[in-house]
């Protein structure tokens, strides 16, 4: 089977985070798409969610890693996009459970509130879980 491509990407505050994550998912062998930014240069959030949601929107990534200081920013930004179920996490319960109650494609995280073990963590959950379908399906169709 093809490797799932994982898009990432995040505003200044979770750079460091994204590169650390960006090495774990390519040993894990997934296929990357880097939307950047590229440094710690100050940049607006909402420019990185907007691009995010537009790849998984569109199907040029199936699942995709969003990151901001606080996880805030980006998930409100990656949740204007109809089709787009973006979830922040602070744990890697609630990352399965945005897998399998409410299919979440893309998984948040806040570089100045999760460490880099629990973002780990949550992202190998986040992958690794299946949505549950049945009663949870109708659910999440009702989010359009
Ligand atoms: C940037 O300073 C910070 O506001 C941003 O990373 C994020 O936390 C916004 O929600």
């Amino acid at each position: 089977m093809a490797a799932e491509t994982v898009a990432l990407a995040s505003d200044h505050g979770g750079f460091e985070l994204k590169e650390v994550l960006k090495k774990e998912l390519a040993a894990q062998g997934y296929k990357l798409l880097d939307l950047g930014t590229n440094s710690a240069g100050s940049v607006d959030y909402p420019d990185f969610g907007r691009a995010l949601a537009d790849a998984v929107a569109t199907g040029k990534a199936t699942k995709g890693v969003g990151i901001c200081g606080s996880g805030i920013g980006i998930s409100i930004a990656l949740n204007r996009r109809p089709g787009v179920r973006a979830a922040l996490v602070h744990d890697g319960l609630s990352a399965r459970l945005s897998r399998m109650h409410n299919d979440a494609n893309v998984l948040c995280l806040g570089a100045r509130t999760t460490g880099i073990d629990v973002a780990k963590d949550c992202l190998s959950a986040f992958l690794s879980t299946s949505f549950e379908g049945g009663r949870h399906a109708r659910r999440v169709e009702k989010l359009g």
